[in-house]
């Protein structure tokens, strides 16, 4: 009785994490272990997030992802596990959702916070990053707040955690830019982001943008591209290096090469829809990448999205792998709390040099 009062505290406290190290034993209950501890929360800006997030752009496209409203109650049990597990950063767009389902990733999240089972502390930790379209019309720093205002109702919060430019538009539309930029200032000063972000900026943008925000007395906190085993070219190894130079955190989106990371697609076993166009040409050359994942998390009692998702963590990044169900949220939450080797890093990189087909880049992505 002296035991079980004495770790209640402890026990109550990690109540909310995840238990890997089991010990089954019928009289000691081992009190859980999180999967991450307090202090190996990110720091971004003035924000404090949990060290991998989990992206929504799935959540209401129907095109790519296939959505149905259907999957809705689904959505939300992979959103709350997230959360018991002391997973706090939401990677969304106030352009995801497709055709008349637009804004329907942020309405989601918004409902679902909302809903968090009676815990008004967890709701208030929560960091929304969510990302504003550089569309043609939004040209004006009041057009950028009004979007910020729209989403801030989609999500039923007070203040964005991290307000994203969602891609510069220096390569095709260079007059725009500064009004984006403008755009981010305007949020910032009124209150309705804590802090902002880039997506899609290369490095010479990235400084550029970096520059002239601190000019304004703006903090840029991060700046998310594509970054995984499959896509970590010259560009993506330079922005690390200036985001590491700048104080800003790099957010590793599709960290699992939208699903080909995770070893469950084949040439003949393809994903439905339009990624079967591109994991056609892409899949036959990653032998040697999946080949070494698998060898690497079998030795390590891991499974290959996990050993994908960590290798973004060992690489300094915040990675928001995308998921849509339960299992994959409790799958993708065991690439926390342990870390490849250096060796086990090299063996990977080598692996993925040996794979003839790159990941297409996003188009908006400048240098
Ligand atoms: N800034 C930008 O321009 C930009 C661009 C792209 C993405 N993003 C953000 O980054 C997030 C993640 O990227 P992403 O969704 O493109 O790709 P991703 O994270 O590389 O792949 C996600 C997909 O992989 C599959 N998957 C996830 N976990 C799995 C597991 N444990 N086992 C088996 N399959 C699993 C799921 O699809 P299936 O089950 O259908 O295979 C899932 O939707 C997005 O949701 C979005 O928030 C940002």
């Amino acid at each position: 009785m002296a035991f079980s009062s004495s770790t209640t505290p402890t026990v109550a406290y990690f109540s909310c994490f995840n238990t890997f190290n089991e010990i089954s034993s019928p009289l000691f209950k081992p009190p859980k272990l999180p999967l991450f501890w307090p202090w190996e929360k990110v720091k971004m800006g003035p924000l404090s997030a949990s060290p991998m997030g989990f992206g929504t752009w799935a959540w209401g496209n129907q095109f790519l992802w296939g959505y149905q409203e259907s999957m809705d109650s689904q959505l939300q049990q992979t959103f709350n596990l997230a959360v018991e597990n002391g997973i706090n950063l939401f990677d969304t767009a106030d352009s995801y959702g497709t055709g008349r389902l637009n804004g329907k990733s942020e309405k989601l999240l918004g409902k679902f916070i909302s809903e968090i089972p009676g815990q008004k502390q967890v709701q208030n930790n929560i960091v929304i990053a969510t990302k504003f379209a550089a569309y043609p019309w939004r040209l004006t720093p009041g057009q950028f707040v009004n979007a910020c205002r729209a989403s801030l109702a989609r999500l039923q919060i007070e203040q964005i955690g991290i307000g994203q430019l969602h891609w510069s538009t220096a390569n095709y539309a260079p007059p725009q830019e500064l009004a984006l930029w403008n755009g981010l200032v305007a949020m910032y000063e009124k209150g309705l982001v804590r802090a902002v972000g880039v997506s899609n900026y290369g490095p010479n943008q990235l400084v550029k943008i970096h520059d002239y925000l601190t000019a304004r007395g703006v903090p840029l906190c991060s700046a998310q591209v594509q970054f995984s085993l499959l896509s970590m070219g010259e560009n993506q190894l330079e922005i690390k290096n200036i985001c590491d130079s700048l104080g800003i955190r790099l957010i590793s989106y599709s960290p699992l090469g939208l699903g080909m990371l995770t070893g469950k697609y084949t040439p003949s076993k393809l994903p439905r829809g339009p990624r079967a166009l591109l994991f056609r040409q892409i899949l036959p050359g990653l032998k040697p990448l999946l080949r070494s994942l698998k060898e690497i998390a079998e030795r390590r009692g891991k499974t290959i999205p996990q050993v994908a998702i960590n290798w973004c963590i060992c690489k300094g990044t915040i990675p928001i792998p995308g998921v849509k169900y339960v299992k994959q949220v409790e799958e993708n939450l065991g690439a926390l709390g342990w870390r490849l080797s250096s060796d086990e890093l090299l063996e990977l990189e080598y692996a993925a040099l040996e794979s003839p087909q790159r990941m297409i880049q996003n188009i908006f992505q400048t240098r």
